[in-house]
């Protein structure tokens, strides 16, 4: 509302001011309630009449005449707003008003009694949604049927161009949190036989000097291996300041880092337990674009982020891990707009992967990092689980051709479609194949997981490497 009203005061003198109400009452009606459609109108008809200073019902009758046909309600919001028009009393001095221009001071003036005098806000804002309510869905309808093919046709030409003349990153300082093992680590090899120089990023430190040795040889001219926690913002900055310091720039940051939880919100006795979750996968990612964001607009570079298809689809046991992911989806979609076109972005959304997550490595509700194979196979389900050297080069590719998202594997975007057009449907799945047990007490014995065992389905549907619980060590 106040929008309108500065719209209307910097265009209008009084006068037109009156007669463009005068005009909104005589199409909205006169009655009290109706008044509050006045500030609506004033803002359509009082650009028409400004633009077209010759209506016909301006021209006949002067403002006071106008004044005289209106009802006292009516005349009462026109005196109010005649005492907001008028200067400011000369008693009003702040220091902040002292400084203003003219136009600004007089502004202030509407924009301040307007709160204490005008009591339409809410009437006025209902009415301004109801009208929004009515157009909206069609103007989003046509605009869409008119403009959505050609900019569908314009993206895929752009991929196929992009495909061709991808990134080179071959010298390119990469930073990747998260590659002591999964999809961390084969992003890393990724990258390195593209001769990419890398900084690594985790808390295993043996593990990381491991990856290392392997990127080195496989093509990276140079690697650093840097033992951090990104859940601490000042590891995070020491995690940027370090690389930076080695390589002099910064052209990706890959924040892959991340941990998942399994247990029924109920179960937590202490919910803080989770908080790990939300620290490790949203905090340690917003920690280390803030603070790599300065040397990323330098370079021009990019960000790639781990977020899940779990963003949307809603997976009973993950809930915290879940959220998490929707966050950082969100926040990533928000940098976008922040960044413009410095940093570009990369969200990927994988569906299950091969790593030690889909080992079964899961915070538990007692707020420790357990090997859980059982509730793995609850979890993971009926799923088909991607090779992460697949998934990992997929990503890669992805972003050093400029994508937004990447989604791995491919037929995991439908589960998106499902999810907006359907939810009840995939609400009710995932409750019958995770939630529903069937034939004991324990809560491992759901109907997704009695599938699975009985038709054998680990050995078809889930890579060698995850068919154990037995880790890499330190
Ligand atoms: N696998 C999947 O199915 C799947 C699906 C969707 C999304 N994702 C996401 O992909 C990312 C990689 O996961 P993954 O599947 O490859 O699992 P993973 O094998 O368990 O790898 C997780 C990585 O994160 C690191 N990490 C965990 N906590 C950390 C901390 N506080 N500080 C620094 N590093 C930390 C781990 O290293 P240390 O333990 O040595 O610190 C490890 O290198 C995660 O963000 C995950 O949510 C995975």
């Amino acid at each position: 509302m106040r929008g309108i009203w500065d719209g209307v005061g910097i265009d209008f003198n009084r006068d037109s001011v009156e007669r463009t109400m005068v005009i909104g009452i005589g199409l909205f009606g006169d009655s009290v309630e109706r008044t509050i459609a006045v500030p609506c109108s004033c803002l359509s008809i009082a650009y028409l009449s400004h633009a077209f200073s010759s209506i016909s019902l301006e021209s006949n009758l002067s403002s006071l005449e106008w004044r005289h046909r209106m009802e006292r309600p009516v005349r009462g919001t026109l005196s109010r707003v005649h005492a907001i028009l008028s200067p400011p009393p000369a008693s009003f001095s702040t220091s902040s008003t002292q400084t203003l221009s003219p136009i600004r001071n007089h502004l202030f003036f509407i924009f301040t009694p307007l709160s204490t005098h005008i009591h339409t806000d809410t009437a006025t804002m209902d009415l301004i949604n109801g009208l929004l309510n009515l157009v909206a869905p069609p103007f989003t309808f046509f605009t869409l049927l008119l403009f959505l093919p050609p900019w569908m046709f314009f993206k895929f030409c752009l991929g196929l161009i992009h495909s061709v003349f991808s990134e080179n990153v071959s010298g390119k300082v990469i930073l990747i949190t998260g590659a002591s093992s999964g999809i961390g680590e084969h992003l890393a090899y990724e990258y390195a036989s593209r001769g990419a120089c890398l900084a690594l990023c985790a808390r295993r430190e043996g593990r990381l000097q491991e990856v290392a040795d392997r990127c080195r040889q496989i093509g990276s001219p140079d690697v650093i291996v840097i033992r951090a926690d990104v859940s601490h913002a000042h590891d995070c900055k020491r995690i940027v300041d370090q690389t930076v310091n080695h390589f002099n720039r910064l052209d990706h940051l890959v924040n892959n880092a991340g941990i998942s939880q399994v247990c029924m919100l109920e179960e937590a006795d202490d919910i803080t337990n989770l908080r790990p979750v939300m620290d490790i996968n949203f905090w340690g990612s917003v920690y280390t674009t803030k603070f790599a964001a300065p040397h990323l607009r330098n370079s021009g570079g990019r960000i790639i982020v781990l977020s899940s298809s779990a963003s949307w689809v809603p997976l009973p046991r993950m809930s915290v891990y879940n959220a998490s992911k929707a966050a950082l989806a969100q926040f990533y979609d928000t940098m976008r707009v922040e960044f413009g076109s410095d940093v570009k972005i990369t969200v990927v959304t994988p569906g299950f992967i091969e790593s030690e997550l889909t080992q079964g490595k899961f915070l538990s509700h007692e707020g420790k990092l357990v090997v859980d194979y059982d509730a793995r196979d609850v979890q993971v389900n009926v799923s088909p689980v991607m090779k992460v050297e697949r998934c990992a080069r997929s990503i890669v590719k992805g972003a050093l051709r400029g994508e937004r998202y990447v989604t791995e594997p491919g037929w995991m975007k439908m589960s998106y479609v499902w999810k907006v057009l359907w939810p009840e449907a995939v609400e009710m799945i995932n409750r019958l194949m995770c939630i529903t047990t069937v034939g004991g007490e324990s809560r491992h014995d759901t109907f997704g997981k009695k599938v699975m065992d009985i038709a054998g389905g680990q050995n078809i549907l889930y890579p060698q490497s995850i068919q154990s619980s037995e880790m890499k060590a330190d």
